[in-house]
């Protein structure tokens, strides 16, 4: 063999050796009228998941992005800020838009107003672990009733043309104690057009480990897709959860925030076997620099301050001399300020 040969005999040796499972991240999925370029998709977050955080991530290759929860009281209401949550873009699609309550009618109202806004997916919270939700009933709480959870996808689904989503938990306060597999039959039969399940309960809020083996068993339980989600940041985490539950498409949360290429690649990786390096300095601050000037345009200038204060230390994670600056970060009270001294704090990691 000449030596120019051995390179691309290697590579193929070392794609060869990658867990195969990967590869259904890049293939396309159609549910209903819904198309999904790809399987791997951004969850809702709520103080997140606005508009200038979803365009960056579609533009980074998310199969789908969505909105966080929007109360469907506040939509019937017309409130302004749920509309400003639910502000999309032609170039962020698709885009769900996830709406919380316990009311049937109020929910199928607000489905409508949801799909006219836009929405080519109108998913329903049954998973907010939050009192300020669960009191009413909403969210998690929903675990606990599933004959309320049906009738609220029934009359969702009686209402709009476009697909109705459960996102659910694995319980309410034990694993599996409410009947995951029973809750996630009851939104299949009334209608609902895919689930996706944090492999967490309730109670266990956002730590301890994901529960895989219970994301396995509604994965079996019903014919709909079913997407997984819960610290999926890597491909071994990718591949754990494709490979123990068999899901249909992968969902990313707090893996996303400050980390937007995660999609593109985790894609690339589905796609060769090889997962490309983490941006340079330079593309990271290009990319948390747009971040912020969308948030501007999008939020205005004070909130868009008080939001860089939690996207900026997640950007910066890890960089030397991190600390201080983020420090000073909190003290900046101009959107010029915290742009002079990010700029500042990011020109010793620039090549020239
Ligand atoms: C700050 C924050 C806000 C969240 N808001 C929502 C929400 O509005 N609706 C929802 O269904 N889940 C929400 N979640 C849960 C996430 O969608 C996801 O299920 C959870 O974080 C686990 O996935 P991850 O480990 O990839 O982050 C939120 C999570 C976080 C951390």
């Amino acid at each position: 063999m000449k030596p120019d040969e051995a390179g691309p005999r290697i590579l193929e040796e070392k794609i060869l050796h990658v867990p195969n499972e990967r590869r259904i991240l890049s293939n396309s999925l159609k549910i209903k009228n819904l198309f999904l370029k790809n399987r791997l998709l951004m969850a809702p977050m709520a103080g997140y998941t606005n508009l200038p955080f979803r365009s960056l991530v579609s533009e980074y290759g998310a199969g789908m992005v969505a909105t966080e929860m929007v109360s469907c009281e506040s939509l019937i209401r017309r409130n302004e800020r749920a509309f400003k949550i639910m502000k999309n873009d032609l170039k962020e699609k698709p885009v769900s838009i996830q709406l919380f309550g316990s009311d049937p009618c109020k929910m199928a109202e607000a489905a409508t107003i949801v799909e006219d806004f836009g929405a080519d997916v109108i998913d329903i919270n049954c998973g907010c672990p939050v009192k300020k939700i669960t009191k009413s009933k909403s969210g998690s709480s929903l675990l606990k009733d599933p004959t309320l959870a049906g009738r609220i996808v029934s009359s969702m689904v009686r209402k709009v043309r476009k697909p109705v989503s459960v996102k659910m938990r694995t319980g309410w306060d034990t694993i599996g104690a409410t009947g995951a597999e029973e809750f996630a039959k009851i939104v299949e039969d009334s209608g609902a057009s895919f689930i996706t399940v944090h492999g967490r309960t309730k109670n266990d809020f956002f730590t301890g480990l994901v529960d895989l083996d219970t994301i396995e068993r509604i994965k079996s339980s019903v014919k709909i897709p079913v997407f997984g989600n819960g610290d999926i940041r890597s491909p071994n985490d990718a591949i754990e959860m494709l490979r123990r539950t068999k899901v249909d498409a992968l969902m990313i949360g707090r893996g996303a925030i400050g980390n937007p290429w995660i999609f593109s690649r985790l894609l690339s990786w589905s796609r060769t076997g090889i997962l490309p390096s983490p941006p340079s300095s330079s593309e990271r601050k290009n990319v948390l620099f747009l971040h912020l000037h969308r948030m501007k345009k999008h939020l205005g200038e004070k909130l868009a301050i008080l939001h860089s204060r939690k996207h900026i230390p997640a950007y910066t994670k890890g960089m030397e001399g991190g600390s201080f600056f983020r420090r000073k970060l909190m003290e900046q009270s101009s959107f010029e300020s915290v742009i002079n001294l990010t700029e500042s704090f990011f020109k010793p990691f620039l090549c020239n």
